[in-house]
């Protein structure tokens, strides 16, 4: 689905447009997720080597994957022409877990501590509520401070930790699961029928 666009000011002054992003922006997303890359390896789940190999058509592709599917959606923060954060959720394939999704988060280091991560994480919280998903979890690398702060703020709950799971240049890292549950809502009568399984479209994996 699609997000509708929104100006935030940020604590600079600044002016940022969020909004989903076209298949026409993804060259502009691509060129966001490489400077992420480079500048928070630590921090994200793929190597800089592996955002350079993507190509603009796989990234217009599933910006376009994303603006189709009843739930899932991506939120980019466009300063100028230029994307400088990103918010994104994925909806489970389980037919059970309909209302759970895990997200994604990110600001460039030129727009941190201006309030940004916080705004797409406002927007992210209220698009996913609004359209009945509203059991949110994400993992974070337990050295991950500004981002554990963050979510701590918002009202999500460490629920577990996982051990040497993220494995990075210097050895294992261990990362925390992190739920939020808002009030629970219904998913809206066309994203429940366009998400109904058939046998034929459901995976062996998501079968089980
Ligand atoms: C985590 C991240 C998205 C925060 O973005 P941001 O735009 O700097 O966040 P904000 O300016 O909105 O700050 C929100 C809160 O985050 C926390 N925070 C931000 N920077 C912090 C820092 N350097 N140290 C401690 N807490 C910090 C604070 O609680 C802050 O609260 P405030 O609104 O009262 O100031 C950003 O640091 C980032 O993209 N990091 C690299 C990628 C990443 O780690 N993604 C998350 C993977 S799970």
């Amino acid at each position: 689905m699609k997000i509708p666009a929104v100006v935030s000011r940020l604590r600079t002054g600044e002016s940022v447009e969020l909004r989903s992003p076209d298949a026409a922006d993804a060259s502009a997303v691509l060129d966001f997720i490489r400077a992420l890359s480079r500048e928070a390896s630590r921090n994200i789940n793929h190597p800089p080597e592996f955002f350079e190999a993507m190509t603009v058509e796989a990234e217009a592709s599933f910006l376009e994957s994303c603006a189709a599917h009843p739930t899932n959606f991506f939120i980019a923060a466009f300063l100028g022409a230029a994307v400088v954060g990103t918010a994104n959720i994925s909806t489970s394939g389980a037919s059970v877990s309909r209302h759970c999704a895990e997200l994604g988060l990110g600001v460039l280091a030129m727009c941190r501590e201006k309030g940004l991560g916080r705004r797409l994480m406002e927007t992210l919280i209220e698009n996913a509520q609004q359209n009945g998903v509203w059991n949110l979890q994400l993992r974070v690398r337990t050295f991950n401070e500004p981002a554990i702060a963050l979510y701590d703020s918002l009202g999500f709950r460490r629920v577990g930790v996982l051990q040497r799971v993220a494995h990075l240049d210097d050895g294992f890292a261990d990362e925390y699961v992190y739920q939020r549950e808002g009030a629970a809502s219904r998913l809206a009568p066309e994203a429940a029928h366009a998400l109904h399984p058939t046998p034929n479209r459901t995976s062996e994996r998501e079968r089980r």
